[in-house]
C-alpha cells in the first residue's frame, strides 16, 4: 500500500509517520512535506533511512506538482495534516492559511479523485482537523461531533472549510474520507510559538512568559504520541464518512497550567521554587481569543477503545525532559526568522 502523509515533518505528523514507518513495515510511506518554519527534518532523523519511508519536498497549493506526484505513486491512502497551524500567525496573515489549508486541500482532493484507481476497501483520504472549528464553549459543555461549526479565528475558519470540502467531496465525488477533530497537543518536536515549548523556551533563558488576558482561557491537552496512536486507530479501523473527536477529557486553564509548568521546570532545572512563576507576565489579549475548548471524545473511547496512556503531569514532564535534551533542536529553531516572528508577536 502507498500512503502519502502530508506535513510529516512537523510536529504531529513526524509522531504520525515515526508510527506508521516503524510499525507497519509492508506499507510504502510518502512524507511529503514544503519544510516551511515548522518542518523540520530533524524530526525523523531516526527513521530517515528506512527502507519503508520516503521524504518528498514539496507544496501542496502547486497543482501540477501535486498531480504528477499522484500520478507517479498512485497513492492508496492519504493521512492530510500538512497546514498552516498556529492561531497567532493567521491573525497576521488570514490568506496564507486559505491558501494552504482551502486550496492545498482541494488540490489534494483532486489529485486522489483523478488518480486513485484502488477499486478495493483499503483506499481512504483522512483528514486531520482540529476541535477549534467548532468555535467556543462558555463555562460549561463539551463539544461533540454534531456540535455546529462556529470558527473564530482565521486559522479555525481556515480548517473548518477544509473540513467542509473534504466531507463534500465524500458526498458529491464518492472518495472515502474519515476526519478527526483533536484537541490542543503537546509532546517532543513541537515548534516554540505554541503555548507549551515557547514558555519552556523562555523559562530556560529567564525570559518573561507572555500570558494573554487574564490567563482563564480553557484548553483541553493531549499528548502527541496518543494522537499518534488515535490517527492508527482511526486510520485502520474507523468508518468512513465519519468524524471523531479526539481529547484527553484534559481540561486546564492557562494560568494553572502555566503554574504546573513552572513549578516541574524549578524541580528539573534545580531553581528555587517559584524562580520560573516570577516570569508570568500578563500581555495584551489575543484578538476573538476562544475561551474555552473541552472534547467529548466518548465516540473513540467506546467505538475504537481508545484512551489516553499518559496523565498530563507525565506527559508534561516528558515533554520538559525532551526540550531540555534537545537543546540544540531548540536553538535551531529559535534563531534567525524566530526572532522577527516572537519581535512582532510580543513587543
Ligand atoms: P505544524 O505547524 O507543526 O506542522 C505543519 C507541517 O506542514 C510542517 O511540517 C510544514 O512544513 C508543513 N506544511 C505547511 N504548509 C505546507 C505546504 N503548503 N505544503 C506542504 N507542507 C506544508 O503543525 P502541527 O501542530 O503538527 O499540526 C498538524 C495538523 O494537525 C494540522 O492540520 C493542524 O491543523 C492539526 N491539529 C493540530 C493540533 C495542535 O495542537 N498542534 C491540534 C489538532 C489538530
Ligand atoms: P496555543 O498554544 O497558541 O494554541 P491554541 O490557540 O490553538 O489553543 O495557545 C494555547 C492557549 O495559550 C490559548 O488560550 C492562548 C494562550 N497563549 C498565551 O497565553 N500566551 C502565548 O504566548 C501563547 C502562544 C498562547
Amino acid at each position: 500500500m502507498n500512503i502519502l502523509i502530508t506535513g510529516g515533518a512537523g510536529f504531529i505528523g513526524s509522531h504520525v509517520v515515526r508510527r506508521f514507518v516503524k510499525k507497519y513495515k509492508e506499507y510504502n510511506i510518502y512524507n511529503l512535506d514544503l519544510l516551511t518554519y515548522a518542518g523540520n527534518l530533524e524530526n525523523l532523523k531516526d527513521i530517515e533511512n528506512e527502507e519503508n519511508y520516503s521524504f518528498i519536498k514539496g507544496d501542496i497549493n502547486d497543482e501540477n506538482f501535486i498531480n504528477a506526484l499522484f500520478f507517479k505513486y498512485k497513492f492508496d491512502c492519504v493521512i492530510h495534516l500538512a497546514a498552516e497551524s498556529h492561531v497567532d500567525r493567521s491573525i497576521i496573515d488570514p490568506l496564507a492559511f486559505v491558501k494552504t489549508n482551502v486550496f492545498g486541500t482541494i488540490n489534494l482532493l483532486n489529485a486522489f479523485k483523478k488518480h486513485n484507481q484502488n477499486k478495493g476497501q483499503n483506499r481512504r483520504f483522512y483528514h486531520i482537523s482540529t476541535d477549534e472549528v467548532y468555535g467556543t464553549l462558555g463555562q460549561t459543555g463539551l463539544f461533540t461531533e454534531s456540535t455546529a461549526y462556529s470558527p473564530n479565528s482565521p486559522y479555525s475558519a481556515s480548517k473548518a472549510s477544509s473540513d467542509h470540502f473534504v466531507r463534500a467531496y465524500g458526498e458529491t465525488y464518492g472518495i472515502p474520507y474519515v476526519i478527526s477533530n483533536c484537541s490542543n497537543n503537546y509532546g517532543p518536536n513541537q515548534f516554540p510559538e505554541k503555548l507549551i515549548p515557547l514558555f519552556i523556551n523562555n523559562i530556560i533563558n529567564n525570559k518573561p512568559l507572555p500570558v494573554y488576558g487574564d490567563g482563564n482561557y480553557t484548553r483541553d491537552w493531549l499528548y502527541v504520541i496518543d494522537h499518534a496512536l488515535a490517527i492508527d486507530l482511526i486510520f485502520h479501523k474507523g468508518e468512513n464518512h465519519e468524524t471523531y473527536n479526539i481529547g484527553g477529557f484534559n481540561e486546564w486553564k492557562n494560568i494553572d497550567l502555566v503554574k504546573l509548568l513552572c513549578a516541574q521546570m524549578d524541580d528539573k532545572l534545580e531553581r528555587e521554587p517559584g524562580t520560573s512563576e516570577k516570569l508570568i507576565t500578563f500581555v495584551k489579549d489575543r484578538p476573538g481569543h476562544d475561551l474555552r475548548y473541552a472534547i467529548d471524545a466518548s465516540k473513540i473511547n467506546k467505538s475504537l477503545d481508545w484512551k489516553p496512556s499518559v496523565t498530563f503531569e507525565q506527559g508534561l514532564s516528558k515533554t520538559i525532559d525532551w526540550y531540555l535534551s534537545n537543546k540544540l533542536w531548540l536553538e535551531g529553531v529559535t534563531s534567525g526568522a524566530y526572532k522577527n516572528y516572537y519581535l512582532k508577536q510580543y513587543s
